[in-house]
């Protein structure tokens, strides 16, 4: 089975955990557009759900499939958000932000009663940190902060790389106007340490480690989805 039907059945999956009156955090990527298209398919058969898109590219793709949405300023609590994920470790603690929306990703996920993760099984890790860990900085400031994070890499002699715009010279900038670092780490041993320290950094922003924030995962591998629990 190739990745993409796995993503997709991954996603087809928690659609089928969506019930009419949810109010839904709705993910960001390639696994999360799956979940955007199914979801779009059963609203226009009835069911009815109003939902908070986690980037504007999630947004212009549920406008486009007629999904009604909101904003956590008239709707702050959700059910449910569905989202995909760069890694998941066994205690489902994650690497999101591959795509540069973890920032609003957390909000939305911190924001919901549930979070489900939805991916295929090539992102199960033993150990996070293969996938660099995405750090939103703001602009001003920089390079102070990149020495500040360069202090809590202390022994790995590494600050991360500022992230690009696609073969381009000038910087990637999320939605929210700000800048990534990513941090190629190679394992992360103490997440919630790392997280901890991350967040302590002036200019840092937000770090792609979900930890604690996911109950529960749909992962597709070559036999079908398999659920994971935390
Ligand atoms: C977006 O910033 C990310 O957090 C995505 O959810 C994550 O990168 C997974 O993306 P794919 O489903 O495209 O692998």
């Amino acid at each position: 089975m190739m990745s993409e039907d796995m993503k997709r059945l991954a996603a087809e999956r928690a659609v089928a955990d969506v019930t009419s009156g949810m109010k839904l955090g709705i993910g960001t990527g390639s696994t999360a557009e799956h979940f955007v298209r199914a979801l779009g398919a059963r609203v226009r058969e009835g069911l009815q759900v109003i939902g908070v898109p986690t980037s504007e590219r999630t947004r212009a793709l549920a406008e486009a499939e007629g999904i009604p949405l909101t904003t956590l300023e008239e709707t702050p609590a959700l059910d449910l958000t569905v989202d995909g994920a760069d890694e998941i470790d066994p205690a489902l603690s994650l690497i999101k932000g591959g795509g540069g929306a973890h920032l609003r990703e957390k909000i939305v996920a911190a924001a919901s009663t549930r979070m489900i993760v939805i991916a295929d099984s090539s992102k199960c890790v033993e150990t996070l940190g293969k996938f660099p860990l995405p750090i939103e900085v703001v602009p001003f400031g920089l390079g102070a902060t990149r020495i500040a994070i360069g202090k809590v890499f202390a022994d790995l002699g590494l600050s991360g790389d500022l992230r690009m715009r696609g073969g381009a010279e000038h910087p990637f900038v999320t939605d929210g106007g700000h800048y990534i670092l990513d941090a190629h780490l190679g394992a992360i041993p103490d997440p919630q340490a790392l997280a901890a320290a991350l967040v302590a950094v002036p200019g840092v922003v937000e770090h792609g480690l979900f930890i604690g924030l996911a109950a529960k995962a749909y992962v597709a591998g070559p036999d079908g989805v398999f659920e994971m629990t935390a």
